[in-house]
């Protein structure tokens, strides 16, 4: 995967982003952060994974595939402007090349996914760099797409020692007073029909995977904020509460890798009003 070394566009050139660089990257690339950031969600690479941004400018969608990648990740940026190209961070993180689509220097099949973000509408021949990006693209790893192996465990080993202070249909039942609707909701035709029932038109049902690492004790602490747990710690009282989330710990140890991956499924429903105005 060495960098193409060749510059495609001779510097002075007005077509190119190197005399505007600067303000690309100070003012447009951070405004552009969010929508990259939503990009590579959407994208969810693995961690680990090996990520391409095409046309990569200040690298905004680099940025966020590094954070989604993790340590283990690796992510290229290739633009054909040498002076964003510079401009791109963390630069010791990420891979880089001055290049254009059609014409980058990788092998087939070097990357898990690819993106370019505002890109193909400047390529002459989108056609041409579109298949390239889908020569470079392949699959690598054999790391499920989406793999909540090692929460489950973790779930579980909570949920056995839960249920040697309280018995766990009374959790259930506690969970289900302060969340009537957690089951019927996880069903999408059930939220199209209540936001049908209440007016809302046009709606969209998109599923989203959200991954991030964690270590056990943040995960212990954001357990610990469900409902099942509030209950238990009101019913055991606070000694045997710290007992408890000690005994958590010590058997995740012998569970659950650590830090281990977390993946948080959500479901978006998206509709509008249809034209109706708020009053007043
Ligand atoms: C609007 S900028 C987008 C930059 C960045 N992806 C972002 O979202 O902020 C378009 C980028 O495409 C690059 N570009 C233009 N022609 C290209 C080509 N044929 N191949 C790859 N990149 C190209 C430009 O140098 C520029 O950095």
């Amino acid at each position: 995967m060495a960098p193409d070394t060749a510059v495609p566009q001779p510097p002075g050139d007005w077509r190119s982003y190197d005399s505007v660089a600067d303000a690309y990257a100070d003012v447009v690339t951070l405004r552009n952060a969010i929508m990259t950031g939503d990009l590579v969600a959407l994208v969810a690479p693995r961690f680990g994974g090996h990520v391409l941004d095409v046309g990569a400018g200040a690298g905004a969608a680099a940025k966020a595939a590094l954070s989604a990648t993790g340590r283990e990740g690796l992510v290229a940026a290739v633009d054909p402007s040498f002076v964003l190209v510079r401009r791109v961070e963390p630069r010791d993180r990420i891979k880089l090349a001055v290049a254009v689509a059609a014409g980058l220097p990788f092998r087939p099949a070097s990357f898990d996914a690819v993106v370019a973000s505002l890109v193909l509408n400047h390529v002459p021949d989108y056609r041409a760099a579109l298949a390239e990006m889908v020569t470079a693209w392949g699959v690598l790893g054999d790391a499920p797409p989406v793999d909540d192996r090692a929460e489950q465990t973790a779930y579980e080993t909570w949920m056995d020692i839960a249920s040697e202070h309280v018995p766990p249909e009374a959790m259930d039942t506690a969970a289900h007073e302060v969340l009537p609707w957690e089951e019927w909701f996880s069903d999408p035709a059930r939220l199209r029909a209540a936001l049908d029932e209440a007016g809302v038109q046009h709606v969209e049902l998109t599923g989203r995977a959200y991954r991030s690492m964690t270590s056990h004790k943040e995960w212990l602490s954001s357990v610990n904020t469900g409902a099942k747990a509030r209950y238990l710690r009101d019913t055991i009282g606070p000694d045997a509460w710290t007992r408890f989330c000690d005994q958590v710990l010590e058997r995740l140890h012998h569970t659950v890798p650590q830090p281990f991956d977390r993946v948080a499924q959500m479901l978006f429903a998206v509709g509008s009003t249809g034209g109706r105005r708020r009053r007043g």
